[in-house]
């Protein structure tokens, strides 16, 4: 039997992922770096660990499809697709039944509407830096905290403040008011999820919600944020094993259809050769 691999790497605005899968669609391997500055340099590096990881070659790889914000820089994809296609497809791999899908990432948030994996609709937002994982991160930093407790402390919550700032300067601002006042820290934690999640619900509402609904991203991580977005729209949000990787995942399987669309159509594929001396020339 030959055995078919297929890479997927979205080079997001704030974390690198990259997955291969196999012919049966089954995830050999995954690596999540942070994206960082030099995006040829560690697409590459990326790529290279993953294939060590699942113990390929570069030439093992049939097909290397590229998304995200930084998708142009990859110097060994085969082709660029955009991120929108790859979390349609990324989600219904792992939740058949989604028709909405929330990804929220470290510098937009985005709806989908999707079916059986093509997306139908959207809507977005990225202008601003609240209602984004980078809202998060700020004000984490800013209090000394890591972005990855805020969810376990924001449960803690019984009474959660209001942080109605729309700006992310603005809201650090209000979440030290709150703090020096007394509010208990899980008290305003809770506030911020609250703030974030409220964004999205709103902005999804163009959009029909019906179930399932799934959030992904980063930012779906978090435990607390879930929590939130559920009570801000009224129903339950699924999230997968790993919210991070959804875009990589869609790539890889969009990148098997479109190869397994070229055979049918009795054209040749390219092999993996090109792709491994780009590759190592970017080291
Ligand atoms: N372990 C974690 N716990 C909570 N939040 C996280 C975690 N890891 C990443 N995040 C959040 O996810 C965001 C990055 O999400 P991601 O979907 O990778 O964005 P992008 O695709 O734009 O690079 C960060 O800004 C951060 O807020
Ligand atoms: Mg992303």
């Amino acid at each position: 039997m030959v055995l078919i691999y297929f890479a997927g790497i979205d080079l997001g605005s704030t974390m690198t992922k990259v997955v291969i899968v196999d012919e049966d669609d089954q995830t050999k391997a995954s690596v999540v770096y942070h994206t960082g500055a030099e995006h040829r340099r560690l697409a590459n590096r990326v790529m290279e660990e993953s294939l060590a990881k699942a113990n390929l070659s570069i030439d093992d790889i049939s097909f290397v499809m590229a998304t995200g914000y930084g998708r142009i820089n990859v110097p060994f994809a085969d082709r660029q697709i955009t991120e929108l296609s790859c979390h349609a497809r990324g989600v219904a791999s792992f939740f058949p039944h989604v028709r909405l899908a929330i990804d929220i990432g470290g510098q937009d948030a985005k709806g989908l509407k999707t079916r059986d994996g093509k997306l139908l609709d959207f809507v977005m937002s990225d202008k601003c830096a609240a209602g984004t994982g980078r809202f998060l991160e700020v004000i984490s930093a800013a209090l000394g905290l890591k972005i990855e407790d805020l969810g376990d402390i924001s449960l803690r919550s019984t009474q959660k403040v209001s942080v109605s700032s729309t700006c992310t300067v603005f809201a650090q601002q209000e979440v030290v008011n709150h703090l020096s006042e007394g509010v208990p820290l899980e008290d305003v934690i809770a506030g911020l999820h609250d703030a974030i999640a409220g964004r999205s619900a709103r902005m999804v509402n163009r959009l029909k919600v019906e179930p399932d609904v799934v959030f992904t991203g980063g930012v779906a991580k978090n435990v607390g944020v879930v929590k939130a977005l559920e009570e801000n729209l009224g129903c339950p949000v699924l999230v997968p094993e790993e919210p991070l990787l959804s875009g990589a995942i869609g790539a890889a399987l969009l990148g098997k259809e479109h190869v397994l669309k070229a055979l049918a159509r009795g054209e040749t594929i390219q092999t993996g050769k090109r792709r491994l001396e780009e590759a190592t020339f970017f080291k």
